[in-house]
């Protein structure tokens, strides 16, 4: 038994993930004056693959710092109060920062992120997510750099988990029917537990 045998479809594969990011990666170093020291910012813990690949692929000077979220909610619906779990270590006034997720959703974890952010005055503040799931959006947030829009399924992989397992199949999938029965199906889907992102 293989965790690849708990994906009914791969929607992203492998390669097809690194050739976006290094696409990304090139787009951002041109976009930043090369002496305006940037932070990406990793949204914990969804977007720490993709951070770690993208952050090779952008040639210009920068910085890195983590963040990290919970959602209340516990199933595959994300939708709740976001609560900030962990902050930043840096200081952004006047600095310029990039938000780095792996999916945007409803949009309330970026939407509450922004908001937060804005008012320590960063010199400029940007989103770069992985994946934008626009079909279930509830807020309009600005997105500066996507990597690809999906469709509205629950995917797993590349960071993104299913009851925080998963995160380590190297592609974008959708998770089986069984596998969602077996692991979340019994909390109907969701059970009042802080998910982290
Ligand atoms: P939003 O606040 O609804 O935009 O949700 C954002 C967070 O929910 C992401 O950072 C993910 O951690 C999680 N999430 C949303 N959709 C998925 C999914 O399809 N698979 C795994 N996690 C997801
Ligand atoms: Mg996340």
């Amino acid at each position: 038994m293989s965790m690849h045998d708990d994906v009914s479809q791969i929607l992203i594969d492998s390669p097809s993930l690194q050739a976006r990011i290094r696409q990304l990666g090139a787009q951002i170093s041109a976009d930043y004056p090369p002496d305006s020291r940037p932070l990406l910012v990793c949204i914990l813990k969804g977007a720490y693959m993709f951070l770690s690949d993208l952050t090779k692929e952008v040639t210009i000077p920068h910085k890195v710092d983590f963040m990290a979220t919970s959602a209340y909610g516990g199933g595959l619906d994300s939708r709740g109060v976001v609560r900030l779990v962990l902050d930043l270590e840096t200081n952004i006034r006047g600095r310029h920062v990039l938000l780095v997720e792996d999916i945007v959703d409803h949009g309330a974890t970026i939407n509450y992120l922004l908001r937060l952010l804005s008012t320590r005055n960063p010199a400029s503040l940007r989103v770069c997510t992985l994946l934008n799931k626009p079909a279930r959006r509830e807020f309009d947030v600005p997105l500066d750099y996507i990597g690809f829009e999906i469709p509205d399924h629950f995917v797993i992989g590349y960071g993104l988990d299913i009851d925080e397992m998963y995160r380590n199949l190297p592609y974008i999938g959708v998770p089986t029917s069984e596998l969602i029965e077996r692991l979340i199906g019994h909390q109907g889907g969701i059970d009042g537990d802080d998910k982290p992102g």
